[in-house]
């Protein structure tokens, strides 16, 4: 029975690892975070996702997955976005910011959650998958589970904030489950283990 090659995830966000774990559980790899603790300095998810693998791949030589992920608001012209991680020192603060810019805005507040992942493998040319989920901004707190502005985003259709699904629900709508989906379907993982069969490891 040959290995499962090793894949690195270049996050230190404990909510993104916990996601990636059950979203790549079946991918026949094995998951190892890493945090590169890059400097986000893309001007786009998919510039940022670059960096974060390729700095994971330089590291460990081994393939690496980064991602970039943000939220949108279209009333506020796609803010935070790009600066979704840093509108404050922690969560509380950020989604307490977030709906101050938003105060006297007319609702619904429109907004989409983007995640761009990046696969770098060494010797080949890194790879994009991109997934969104289209929602609404809600001005309270909904629901402790999940990670970031969770609670604050409502999914049409569900009556629920992301905050107040079990961890399989937010799976059926999150734009991260749709970039990993992509990413399984792209077959770029099982090359990854064909190439560990050849090797005969
Ligand atoms: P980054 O991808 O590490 O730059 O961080 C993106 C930021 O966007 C996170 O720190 C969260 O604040 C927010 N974010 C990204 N994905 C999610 C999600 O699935 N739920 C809630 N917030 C998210």
């Amino acid at each position: 029975m040959p290995d499962r090659p090793r894949l690195v995830i270049a996050t230190g966000n404990a909510g993104k690892i916990g996601e990636y774990r059950e979203l790549l559980a079946n991918a026949g790899v094995e998951l190892v975070a890493f945090d590169t603790e890059v400097d986000e300095a893309g001007e786009t998810y998919s510039e940022n996702a670059r960096l974060k693998a390729e700095a994971a791949l330089s590291k460990s030589g081994l393939p690496s997955l980064g991602d970039d992920s943000g939220l949108e608001v279209e009333a506020l012209g796609g803010f935070p976005g790009l600066k979704s991680a840093r509108l404050g020192p922690t969560q509380k603060e950020r989604t307490a910011e977030l709906l101050r810019r938003l105060q006297g805005v007319p609702r619904p507040w429109k907004a989409r959650f983007v995640c761009v992942i990046a696969l770098a493998v060494a010797g080949r040319d890194t790879r994009f998958f991109e997934g969104e989920c289209r929602g609404e901004v809600v001005p309270e707190w909904r629901g402790e589970a999940g990670f970031g502005y969770d609670p604050i985003f409502l999914v049409p259709g569900t009556g629920k904030t992301f905050g107040e699904m079990p961890p399989e629900e937010k799976r059926r709508y999150s734009h991260r489950a749709a970039a990993a989906r992509a990413l399984l379907q792209s077959g770029a993982l099982s090359e990854l283990s064909a190439s560990i069969d050849k090797r005969g490891r």
